[in-house]
């Protein structure tokens, strides 16, 4: 791994930060000083320091993903394009695999990691993280349908949803919470009140909101607090 990768990577600063730490000699790799920030180093055996500190390597990754429509969320796929084939060789480096998954033709807020901690407490039922979507659908909404969602509405296998809230953004456009993930839930939710998604969007999960910055199929790492304040830290 290249050495400006891993200080940045472990949250010491961007990789022009940390070239100008290597010019003011406060980078040492296995107590020889280094002027050069793109050297490859090996994370579990060279001994990094940065301004008199060692640099312990923690091998997380953690990456949000403007999921555009067209991919599958998962590693890999025998047909189809993965959300992976969107990371740069270098991100893909720590394996990280997507936090639940966006159906192929959903857009928006896919968080990547290799956290399987995380993953699991963020993907959880016990937990009831909120995730929110922006839908377009066939029909308008109605008050009733509003009243649905609050009870929780019963899907086409019989099951009975979580409460979740539905707000009107523009005729035929609504924001949706809700605290679980079902195979398809919001769009079965919206066909068990008659009603169709046109177009999904995730922009919210637990304490992550997508970066209006990113556009369709961008990403960044997570900074130091997201990923705290998803930890619930
Ligand atoms: N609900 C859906 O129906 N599809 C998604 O991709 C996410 C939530």
């Amino acid at each position: 791994m290249r050495l400006d990768k891993f200080l940045a990577n472990m949250g010491c600063g961007s990789r022009k930060e940390i070239k100008t730490l290597a010019k003011k000699k406060q980078i040492f790799v296995n107590k020889q000083v280094v002027k050069k920030t793109d050297i490859h180093i090996d994370p579990e055996q060279d001994q990094v320091e940065l301004a008199g500190q060692v640099i312990s390597y923690k091998p997380f990754i953690y990456v949000m993903l403007h999921k555009p429509a067209g991919y599958i969320s998962a590693t890999e796929d025998p047909m189809h394009e993965t959300v992976l084939d969107l990371l740069m060789e270098q991100d893909k480096v720590l394996e990280p695999f997507p936090v639940g998954r966006l159906d192929k033709d959903t857009e928006g807020l896919l968080l990547l990691t290799n956290d399987g901690l995380l993953a699991h407490d963020l993907l959880s039922p016990k937990k009831h993280i909120e995730k929110t979507y922006i839908a377009h659908v066939a029909k308008p909404i109605t008050t009733q349908d509003i009243k649905a969602f609050q009870q929780g509405v019963i899907l086409d296998d019989g099951y009975l949803t979580k409460p979740a809230s539905l707000r009107e953004l523009d005729d035929k456009v609504v924001e949706v919470i809700v605290t679980e993930g079902k195979f398809h839930q919001v769009k079965r939710m919206f066909e068990a009140v008659n009603n169709n998604v046109l177009y999904l969007k995730r922009e919210v999960m637990g304490t992550l909101r997508l970066d209006p910055n990113l556009r369709l199929g961008e990403y960044r790492e997570l900074k130091k607090d997201e990923i705290l304040q998803l930890k619930g830290k």
